[in-house]
């Protein structure tokens, strides 16, 4: 497992949540491949709505593209109605799959040691685990954003032998779907903390090859500063991932970054 993520790529990934058909999918998929060509820097990933995995994985096949699926059950097959399982997941192609989203924590009501759980399950399977954390607007109000990181982090490795092969992504809550993202020094210090925490639990080495996205109100107009941060790896991008316009001029300042 510890192959699939070698070094820190820069990726720009689109959280489509319940929107587009299959249709729809596929159509948005080809107008990326035709912007992203060839180049793997950044690598975009999408994740659809679970119906319409299979054929965004079919659009995307042998391109540089990549698709994951939004949540998982830590069971792979069983007595689970309307559950997604990793297994088929992986067979139908996704790498990546999202656990513990806030809103899955908010709605669904998961708990850190369910995300602990479905990362163990995402990586016995062969996917790579986005472990989304972040903090709530009253806790970062009130000073806590380190205390939560640490905590959610914590949580979720407890519950097994968690391998380094993952993504975390740092989404604060009060950045999700609001429009008000966070400064781009705010994030990095986020985004520091979490590296630092990684070193003490894995170690310096394999606490440097785990990419740390960001995401929370991510819009052309802000990707270009968020990107420079020396510990921000990757977006996670819900609105503005919607519309194939947004997503390739974010894609194409992720891609200026280091200009
Ligand atoms: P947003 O959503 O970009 O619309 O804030 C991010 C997410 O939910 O992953």
């Amino acid at each position: 497992m510890s192959s699939v993520i070698s070094k820190r790529t820069f990726t720009v990934a689109g959280n489509w949540k319940l929107h587009k058909t299959p249709n729809e999918a596929v159509a948005f998929l080809r107008e990326m491949v035709s912007t992203v060509g060839s180049s793997p820097d950044p690598q975009l990933v999408i994740f659809p709505q679970a119906l319409a995995v299979d054929q965004a994985c079919r659009a995307v096949h042998g391109t540089s593209l990549s698709i994951g699926v939004q949540n998982i059950n830590e069971a792979v097959e069983g007595a689970f109605t309307g559950e997604i399982s990793a297994r088929v997941a992986r067979v139908l192609g996704c790498r990546f799959a999202l656990i513990g989203h806030s809103e899955r924590r908010r709605l669904f009501h998961e708990t850190d040691e369910d995300c602990g759980r479905k990362i163990l399950t995402a990586q016995r399977e062969g996917l790579v685990p986005v472990l989304c954390v972040g903090e709530t607007a009253d806790e970062n109000r009130s000073g806590q954003t380190a205390t939560v990181l640490d905590r959610q982090l914590a949580a979720a490795f407890a519950v097994g032998d968690v391998d380094p092969s993952l993504v975390i992504a740092y989404e604060p809550v009060w950045a999700i779907g609001t429009g008000q993202v966070a400064m781009p020094e705010q994030a990095q210090a986020s985004h520091a903390r979490i590296r630092q925490w990684l070193r003490v639990r894995i170690g310096d080495a394999l606490a440097e090859r785990v990419p740390v996205w960001y995401g929370g109100s991510v819009k052309a107009d802000n990707a270009l500063e968020l990107a420079k941060q020396p510990d921000i790896d990757g977006f996670l991008i819900g609105g503005a991932a919607l519309s194939s316009t947004s997503l390739a001029q974010i894609w194409r300042k992720a891609h200026d970054r280091g200009r």
